[in-house]
């Protein structure tokens, strides 16, 4: 049988197989964005796309690395009902409307070359990455690409946004999706998650892959290790007495506009990290710079520096030969024998980055994600060996609160609230917690045993949730959208009705 990733993405008729347990719910969205439709554009959209959010429930900031990582899809997703103009039809223009009043529609032109306006943020940019990444990678397989055409687009979301659950790439991919439906065309799944990828990167952000991996890749009661170079997803059964609790923290993360200082920025370190080690581990400068992408480049020549300290651990490299002090752009160019600007001269996010940086920790930015890399595969290991329920929660979550511990120590990347948010899931007996995403703000996520769960979820409402309540930093009717247990749910999928 073909692995899953080798198949085109499913094509339904009904609701049922995606949204099994609430298909009335499900289907007062869809009619609700058909008569919008018909409303707004005076017809009736052509074809439908759907695609999830996820929970990452270890593996964060590994991707881009070329690390493997273990996320799961939620069942908050984005829908996105499209029309492709006739090509009698004059203007050619593409409407983007949003079910939300939140969102004004957003017009651009047809032209699939057009930039992407980073400096002024629209909502509606996140689907011209896919209008454009849809039409790269159409002409690079020769198809006949079909674009520019007059696109209607109306779309309906229920990820919460700058919440580290992937509301990006869930409207991404159903983007990306629905233009190919609309064309009727079809591809394998890890063809469309590596499209769907390089489409998002259209906003600037230099992110790896797993969020649109899983969102086109999961498959329904499981979560997926995911791995790169060749994209794979292999189902992981997750243990039936504990449930993953997702909680925000309410503090908004906006991965593409803080970019530069964040999401980027960090980026770039691990990629200077590489370099150096690289260099300390007999590289030349020159070919260091050249052919040194990520950590994943240089971890055999780290794990050998290991095993001459009798160690097989690439950790040991890191400590040896970083300094634990930050280094400032004159340290590492004195390593590299050449500047910073011209070493990142392809990449105009990064020498964002340089504008905006003032040193960069090689040190703890390598040590996080080779200790990360260990951990996702420990993970899963641990998920599959035969060890009691109980015995298998404690290890799971103890890995959750080491991943947790790098993230916000080494990699920086958490927040006062998380930090809070984290700490408050471990009072009230979570087995593990942790930041999830790319952090920064977003949600946290609990392993919790299954019976404590609706004790749990109120014990959080009461200790984190009725002060900001109180406060009108949230609404009590919304709670259940920012807390809330959370299954293994299915990927992307098209609908024909
Ligand atoms: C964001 C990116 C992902 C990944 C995570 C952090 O969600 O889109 O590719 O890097 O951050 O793990």
């Amino acid at each position: 049988m073909a692995r899953h990733e080798e198949l085109p993405l499913p094509i339904y008729n009904t609701l049922e197989p995606v949204y099994g347990e609430g298909p009335e719910e499900a289907q007062l969205r869809f009619d609700n964005l058909k008569s919008k439709f018909i409303q707004l554009f005076g017809h009736p959209p052509d074809v439908y796309a759907r695609s999830p959010g996820r929970v990452n429930l270890i593996g964060d900031h590994i991707d881009y690395e070329g690390y493997s990582v273990l996320p799961m899809a939620i069942r908050q997703d984005t829908i996105v009902a499209i029309r492709k103009h006739d090509a009698g039809e004059s203007e050619k223009l593409l409407r983007i409307a949003n079910v939300s009043d939140k969102y004004p529609m957003c017009t651009y032109p047809a032209d699939p070359h057009q930039d992407v306006d980073l400096k002024n943020h629209r909502w509606g940019h996140y689907f011209i990455c896919g209008y454009k990444g849809y039409h790269e990678y159409a002409k690079s397989k020769g198809l006949d690409v079909g674009l520019p055409v007059g696109l209607d687009v109306i779309v309906d979301g229920t990820v919460p946004t700058g919440s580290g659950l992937s509301s990006s790439a869930a409207f991404v991919c159903s983007s990306t999706i629905a233009i190919m439906a609309a064309f009727d065309v079809n591809f394998p799944k890890k063809e469309i998650a590596q499209l769907t990828c390089e489409c998002e990167r259209h906003i600037g952000t230099q992110s790896g892959g797993m969020d649109q991996a899983i969102s086109v890749m999961a498959q329904n009661g499981f979560a997926e290790l995911i791995d790169f170079n060749p994209i794979r997803a292999t189902d992981v059964q997750l243990p039936g007495g504990g449930s993953f609790v997702i909680a925000h923290s309410l503090a908004e993360s906006q991965k593409a506009v803080t970019a530069a200082t964040n999401y980027n920025n960090r980026v770039v370190e691990c990629r200077l990290a590489a370099i150096v080690l690289g260099i300390k581990l007999g590289m030349k400068p020159q070919e260091a710079v050249s052919k040194v992408k990520t950590l994943s480049d240089v971890e055999g020549l780290c794990v050998s520096f290991a095993g001459n300290h009798g160690s097989s651990d690439p950790v040991l490299a890191v400590k040896e030969l970083l300094k634990e002090e930050p280094y400032t752009a004159e340290d590492i160019e004195k390593i590299t024998e050449d500047n910073l600007q011209s070493i990142f001269a392809n990449s105009p996010t990064s020498l964002d980055v340089l504008k905006v940086a003032k040193n960069y920790k090689l040190f703890q930015r390598a040590s996080h994600v080779y200790s990360e890399a260990k951990r996702v595969h420990t993970f899963k290991d641990t998920v599959s060996s035969n060890l009691s329920e109980g015995d298998m929660l404690k290890k799971l979550g103890d890995l959750m609160n080491e991943s947790h511990y790098s993230c916000s120590v080494l990699y920086e990347c958490s927040c006062p609230e998380l930090e809070e948010l984290v700490k408050i899931c471990r009072d009230n007996g979570a087995v593990g917690a942790r930041l999830t995403g790319a952090g920064w703000g977003g949600c946290a996520v609990a392993l919790v045993k299954e019976s404590i769960v609706p004790q749990f979820i109120l014990n959080l409402k009461g200790q984190f949730y009725h002060s900001r309540m109180d406060k009108g930093v949230i609404n009590k009717n919304d709670l259940g959208l920012y807390v809330f247990a959370s299954k293994p749910s299915s990927g992307a999928a098209i609908f024909k009705f």
